[in-house]
């Protein structure tokens, strides 16, 4: 029997009108992977926090090595041996990948030493990305592979990673898997790994330890003894729901927004595609397939060269989101919350509010909370966000309540097309199946949305078309039967042909 490596007894920590944690246990064995387990706002990153000394827990004890400790900062912990990739980022936007890998024992940056040690790790996550690369022009899922890397380049023996595969494609996941399994088996180090995607709990962990509100619903439970229905009901304390694949909808068979053989500053070839009213088309691709980067040249973000947008029989030009949404009742739900989705400093009502607004300013001389209230709320209790008050900083919100704002502002704010880019990472499984519940009643009642998700389940049970994309080209249309067999069979067909 190995001996653990870290354990928190009893921790409690309290953030004004939230019980994070209540008498919490957690233990690590030397040498596992150990998952962390629970719906959004459980206390998992409240956790991971304690442990590398980002805040300090009001009550209970953290041994590691058999050591009782207590880190006063990140870097304390650091020192000891600690390394975390953090839910939220924390690469420097404006600095080089590079330069966001750590420093010298004295804090400088020697920039030779700098380009070889980052290139060593970026070459063994296999990231084909220069060090001197800007960061703020990564996409999401880079941002989050050198965020990786640069927690792989301390050479630590405990490893926290919290969502760390939440944006990767299930290709760079692999890698990562077998990178970590390395990782333990060679140089013993120590894993904790959150994640909502209970597939890669069952592939890599050894043990699981589920929250739930603060309190544990299991510790340190050998992953042998579980199966997912199990799991699912420690994290939820109920059975999961599953989804009902969707019935035929009554889909207008004109054209709402047709794309004729774009081409775009970024590469897209001939694009060429419809959007009927109230359809959900859904577009697959892995990741460089140039999908996301297709919506940003719709929206006006970079430009289109050639071909023709049509909305309702009318070419239209599009110069900025903003115009999307006040001229053409077009809105966006981006991939990347934390640049374009949210402002972390404003409460909840605000930022609940910002789309809505934009819509009823023109209908209204003035504005009140009452009103964006109103709107926001049904969405807001639907998703079930774990928030004391409207008042609460978003910033204060965990991460996947966070993000469930981001998606409620916009599902409330009454546009006639949205484009929705990845609605459901970081989302815990039970209130995945609510937004998916409103995603459907959304185009039902007769919005038109065009899908971007990476998850297959979740794209044949929400798509009523799907488009597939690669190498910035559309390869191959297939009307969606919903049976998840026959449909990744044949999207997979068209990626590989
Ligand atoms: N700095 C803070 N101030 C106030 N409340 C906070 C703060 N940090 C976390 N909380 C609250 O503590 C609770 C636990 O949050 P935590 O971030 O640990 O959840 P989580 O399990 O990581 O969820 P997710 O899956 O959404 O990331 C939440 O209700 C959250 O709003
Ligand atoms: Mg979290």
């Amino acid at each position: 029997m190995s001996k653990n490596i870290l354990e928190l007894t009893n921790v409690t920590k309290n953030f004004p009108g939230v019980k994070a944690l209540d008498n919490a246990n957690f233990k690590l064995k030397k040498g596992s992977i150990h998952a962390l387990l629970g719906e959004n706002g459980a206390g998992k990153s409240t956790m991971i926090k304690i442990i590398t000394g980002v805040y300090k827990q009001d009550f209970g004890s953290l041994i590691i090595d058999d050591n009782k400790q207590s880190f006063s900062s990140p870097n304390e912990a650091n020192k000891s041996g600690i390394s975390v990739v953090h839910q939220e980022r924390n690469l420097i936007r404006r600095f080089s990948v590079g330069n966001n890998l750590p420093k010298n024992n004295l804090g400088l940056i020697n920039y030779d030493q700098v380009a070889e040690q980052s290139k060593k790790w970026l070459d063994i996550m296999e990231l084909d990305i220069h060090p001197n690369t800007i960061v703020s022009e990564l996409t999401v899922a880079k941002m989050q592979l050198c965020e990786i890397a640069k927690a792989l380049s301390l050479e630590s023996k405990i490893l926290l990673l919290d969502e760390p595969t939440s944006s990767l494609s299930p290709q760079d996941t692999k890698n990562l898997f077998s990178l970590l399994k390395r990782l333990v088996k060679e140089q013993d180090v120590s894993i904790v790994f959150v994640s909502h995607k209970l597939e890669e709990v069952f592939e890599i962990c050894d043990e699981v330890t589920v929250l739930r509100d603060g309190k544990n619903a299991c510790v340190s439970e050998n992953i042998k003894n579980l199966d997912r229905q199990k799991l699912v009901k420690l994290m939820i304390g109920r059975d999961e729901q599953i989804i009902k694949s969707k019935e035929n909808k009554n889909i207008n068979k004109e054209n709402l927004l047709d794309l004729i053989k774009i081409n775009t500053d970024l590469g897209h070839k001939e694009i060429s595609l419809n959007l009927k009213k109230g359809e959900i088309l859904g577009l697959y691709g892995l990741v460089g397939a140039g999908r996301t980067e297709l919506i940003k040249c719709l929206l006006g973000l970079d430009r289109i060269i050639s071909g023709k947008l049509v909305l309702n029989n009318e070419e239209i030009k599009i110069h900025s989101p903003k115009e999307a949404l006040e001229k053409y009742k077009i809105g966006y739900i981006s991939e990347d919350r934390k640049k374009e989705g949210l402002i972390l400093m404003h409460d909840v009502l605000t930022n609940a509010g910002i789309t809505v607004w934009s819509k009823l300013k023109k209908i209204l001389s003035f504005l009140n909370n009452g009103i964006i209230y109103n709107k926001v709320d049904p969405y807001v209790k639907k998703l079930e966000v774990k928030t004391p008050s409207y008042k609460q900083l978003v910033s204060n919100l965990s991460g996947g309540n966070q993000q469930k704002i981001s998606v409620a502002k916009w599902l409330a704010a009454g546009t006639d097309i949205l484009f929705i880019d990845e609605p459901t990472v970081g989302i815990d499984i039970k209130t995945k199946a609510y937004l998916h519940e409103l995603i459907i009643n959304l185009s039902k009642s007769g919005t038109s949305i065009i899908l971007i998700t990476s998850d297959m389940p979740e794209m044949i049970s929400l798509a009523d078309r799907i488009i597939t994309m690669k190498d910035f080209k559309v390869v191959g249309e297939t009307m969606n039967n919903h049976n998840y067999d026959d449909m990744s069979a044949s999207i997979m067909a068209n990626i590989h042909e």
